[in-house]
Order: C-alpha cells, then structure tokens, then sequence
C-alpha cells in the first residue's frame, strides 16, 4: 500500500471527567471494553507509548514502542522507535492495519495522522493521574458511528454506560 493511503486509528477510552489512566493502568475495570479494544486491535501494527507498553501482559508481534531509552528491553516482535513519526512509518510499512493504542503523550503527538479515532466514553467521573489530552480537536471531528451498552463497572460493582464513538477526522496529514 502507497504510503499516502494507509489509514491510521487511533483506540481509546475516557471517563465523563476526561481522565484515562491511573498509576499505570486504567481507572475502571470494565472487561467488556478491553475485549472490545482486543477485538478491534487484532492483527494491527501497534504504536505504543513506553509507559502503556509496561502495563501490558500481553504484546503482539509488530508492535512498536516510542521510547527515548536505547537500552529498553523489548518482548519479541516489539521494536524500539524513537518518534511516533518512526513508530506510525514502521507500523505502516508492515502492511497490517496501523492502531495508536496510547497512552496520553502518544495519542497527543500522532492524532495529526489519524484518519479514525475509536473513543468509548465511559458515562461517569473516575479518579486518575492521566488525563485525555485536551489538544486533540475531536469536537471538529465527525462521528460516523455510535453504539451504547451498559455494562457492569467491577471496582464499584454498578452498571455504567459507554458509548463506543469513532471519530472520522477528514484529511489528516500524511506521514514522511
Ligand atoms: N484509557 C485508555 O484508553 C488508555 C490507553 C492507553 C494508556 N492508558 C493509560 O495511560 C497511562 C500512560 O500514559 P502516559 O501518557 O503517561 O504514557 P505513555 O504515552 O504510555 O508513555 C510515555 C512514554 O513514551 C515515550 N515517549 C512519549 N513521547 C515521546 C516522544 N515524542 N519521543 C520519544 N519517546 C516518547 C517516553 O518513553 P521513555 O520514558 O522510555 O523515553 C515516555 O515516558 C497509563 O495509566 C495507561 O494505563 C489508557
């Protein structure tokens, strides 16, 4: 595939208070959205930030971690770039499907080139340490589809809405 047509997404999900992380891992545990996240992520090339990429057990092959670290120790079929300019090229050349899955710093730097955004918003406050960056402009961007379910939150053990968006951004910048 020409490089100018490669489509780029981006993955996440984010409370009503706009917080996505917390020490290390997700504020929530909602196992219906990580399997909707697994699900729409299988077989993709993978972009990912250092931090999320240590919070992860499982890594797939042709993932590709943005870390300034030249000694960082990678699973195999994980490889080291040093830009998520790098990272999005790499993932591309694959020829697989290329999802950013985070965190905050990665989705704030690669949005620019991300054609879909798939943002479940969890319908209620969390406590966290990382927010959604405010930068991305999403509110400029069409939602081309909804689809809500109620599912139950483990931590409080009561039901939440999430509303899985995804967000079409219509001419993001191409890279290299
Ligand atoms: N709700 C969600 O959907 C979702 C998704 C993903 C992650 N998260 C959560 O978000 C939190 C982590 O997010 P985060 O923003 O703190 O960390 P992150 O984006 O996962 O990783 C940050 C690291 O990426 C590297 N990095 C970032 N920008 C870079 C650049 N321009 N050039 C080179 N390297 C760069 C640096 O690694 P080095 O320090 O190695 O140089 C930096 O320390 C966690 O709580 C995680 O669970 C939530």
């Amino acid at each position: 595939m020409a490089k100018n047509e490669a489509v780029i997404s981006a993955i996440g999900a984010v409370a009503s208070n706009n917080m996505l992380g917390l020490a290390g891992w997700l504020p929530w545990d909602i196992p219906e959205e990580l399997a909707y996240f697994e699900a729409t992520v299988s077989g993709a090339a993978l972009v990912i930030g250092r931090l999320t990429y240590e919070s992860m057990e499982v890594v797939p092959e042709d993932s590709f971690i943005v870390s300034r670290h030249s000694d960082l120790q990678l699973k195999p079929g994980c490889h080291r770039v040093t830009s998520v300019e790098a990272g999005l090229a790499a993932a591309i050349a694959t020829g697989k499907p290329v999802f950013v899955i985070g965190g905050a710093s990665i989705y704030e730097a690669a949005w620019p080139y991300c054609k879909y955004f798939y943002l479940t918003r969890i319908d209620r406050a969390f406590e966290g340490d990382t927010l959604f960056p405010e930068s991305i402009p999403l509110a400029d961007w069409k939602v081309v589809s909804e689809e809500r379910k109620i599912y139950r939150e483990r931590k409080t053990d009561s039901d939440v809405l999430c509303r899985f968006l995804r967000y079409e951004q219509s001419v993001p910048q191409v890279i290299g």
